[in-house]
């Protein structure tokens, strides 16, 4: 399980997201896809018709992270359109370990969520049924924002409990995570790494995925 990239389409023009996906093929490992409802989080982005159309657009593993009311009903059904990872968040979830047993049934990986001001001690003993686990860096919504150093002792306890409970389960942070950032995320124990603003407001998206590799890669050898 080495580092792993995944910009994310928020930040780029959603009206070509084809032309997103292909920008960072040569060089991202996943593509992060954010779906918002305008009810778990005040922004509405994209839903279950765009992934499917995206899809069929890029070989790109797709991370989709659900910042939505009810992922227990909504979240499967994109695990069976092929997003190869489906993350949801912890506090809009009426029966987490169902819901990931469902994405994992239909083949994708489950993902737990947790906002920045929700812990992730009450969820130990669910993360069994999960194969990673998303700790945000900023309140979940809206891309651009600043990165929320207050939570790397929450990555840090999430890569502890990880390694104490001796499970496999990648720990991703999102939220401002840029080139000066990523470092101290990389050697808090993060492994994935969503980049939105940090990708797509630059001029050479794929070379901002190598810049931000080379510097994940820094901070975890820092951190052993
Ligand atoms: C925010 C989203 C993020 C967002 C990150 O709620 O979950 O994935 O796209 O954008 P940046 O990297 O610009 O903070
Ligand atoms: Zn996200």
């Amino acid at each position: 399980m080495g580092l792993q990239i995944a910009p994310s389409v928020l930040a780029a023009d959603l009206s070509r997201l084809a032309a997103a996906a292909a920008a960072v093929t040569a060089t991202a490992d996943w593509l992060h896809v954010d779906v918002m409802d305008n009810h778990f989080v005040p922004n509405l982005t994209i839903g279950l018709p765009v992934v499917e159309c995206l899809r069929t657009a890029t070989d790109l593993p797709l991370d989709c992270h659900l910042m939505i009311d009810d992922p227990d009903r909504w979240a499967p059904p994109y695990a069976e359109a092929g997003a190869e990872s489906v993350t949801f968040h912890v506090e809009a979830a009426a029966d987490p370990a169902a819901t990931a047993r469902a994405i994992r049934a239909a083949g994708g990986r489950a993902g737990l969520a947790v906002k920045p001001g929700t812990s992730l001690a009450p969820y130990e003993d669910l993360l069994a049924e999960f194969d990673l686990v998303l700790v945000m860096t900023v309140e979940p919504g809206f891309g651009g924002q600043s990165f929320r150093a207050d939570m790397l002792p929450k990555v840090a306890a999430a890569r502890d409990l990880v390694r104490r409970l001796g499970l496999e389960l990648w720990v991703q942070v999102d939220g401002g995570v840029d080139e000066q950032t990523i470092a101290s995320c990389a050697a808090a124990g993060a492994d994935v790494f969503v980049a939105g603003s940090a990708v797509y407001r630059t001029p050479d998206p794929d070379a901002a995925v190598e810049r931000l590799r080379a510097a994940a890669a820094a901070g975890s050898a820092a951190g052993r």
